[in-house]
């Protein structure tokens, strides 16, 4: 683990000569994500997961809050570059996801249509959304999930039953088809055992941090052992720590150089068992 100033890996075009922490299973930058993104070789992602900020005022790191409150046509055009180079630097048969919130997902799913083909809109449960005047109570956030063609790699994960906390017993009546879900439920497009927002107790920094599973399962749906994970905004790992865990490699980026700290402590805190990363997201 360190920090350099240079690296020839193959995800590079020529050689990136910006600040970079080399860990273990991959390398992270400090960086601004297109920069980053026109960095990297075309066709060298299996994964490139994008969880940008939401232009919704929020303060990451030692930024302001009007950083991440563009004009809606300038953060459009922005993530609409973000979202070309990101298929560019996809291999045939990856996948890209991108989380945001529906009215984005909606605009930012056009720019893909076309050049990806598209798989999911997964909606993830929101616990407490607010309600505002004229709209109805929101209740979830988006997951798109793309392919460049068709997938190179798929499985469908299998999740636990939810249970009653006291009696134990399973909330729904499988009735005559307990035995179909005694190793758990096939994963849906509809996932609300999940809560997007976290309490400050579980996360890293102050700022927006993913819930593990999240990126666990796209991993689990999506990944490949030895395969390469881009994650142009990473802010604390969540999702590197979910690919070193699952034995892929990753190449991440965040523009506030104080993140990489934390991403560095958190990967150092994977355990290396049974041949594989075993990790405490
Ligand atoms: C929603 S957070 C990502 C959270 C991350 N998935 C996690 O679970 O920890 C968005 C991140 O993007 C970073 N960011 C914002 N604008 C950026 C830019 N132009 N280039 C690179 N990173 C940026 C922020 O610092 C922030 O950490």
């Amino acid at each position: 683990m360190g920090i350099l100033s240079r690296s020839r890996k193959a995800w590079w075009k020529g050689s990136y000569s910006g600040l970079i922490l080399r860990m273990r299973h991959g390398e992270i930058v400090c960086d601004d994500a297109l920069n980053f993104l026109n960095s990297l070789n075309e066709q060298c992602a299996d994964i490139v997961f994008l969880d940008p900020p939401f232009n919704l005022g929020k303060r990451y790191g030692g930024c302001s809050e009007k950083e991440d409150r563009l004009k809606e046509d300038s953060y459009l055009k922005y993530m609409t570059a973000i979202l070309w180079r990101s298929t560019a630097v996809l291999k045939p048969g990856g996948a890209l996801y991108l989380y945001h919130l529906p009215k984005w997902a909606m605009r930012l799913g056009k720019v893909l249509d076309g050049d990806l083909t598209f798989r999911h809109w997964i909606a993830i449960s929101m616990k407490n959304g607010f309600v505002r005047q004229q709209y109805l109570h929101p209740a979830h956030y988006a997951l798109l999930y793309y392919t460049k063609g068709q997938p190179g790699s798929f499985r469908r994960p299998r999740i636990p039953l939810a249970r009653c906390r006291k009696c134990g017993q399973t909330i729904k009546d499988y009735g005559g088809y307990k035995k179909y879900v005694k190793d758990g439920l096939n994963l849906s497009d509809f996932w609300e055992d999940i809560s997007p927002v976290r309490h400050k107790k579980f996360k890293h920094r102050p700022s927006n941090e993913l819930p593990p599973k999240i990126p666990m399962r796209v991993i689990e749906t999506s990944g490949r052992k030895g395969g390469l994970l881009v994650d142009p905004f990473a802010g604390a790992g969540t999702a590197l720590v979910a690919a070193a865990a699952f034995g892929m490699r990753f190449v991440a980026c965040d523009k506030e150089r104080a993140f990489l700290r934390i991403m560095e402590q958190r990967l150092a805190c994977l355990k290396e068992k049974n041949g594989g990363m075993k990790g405490g997201p």
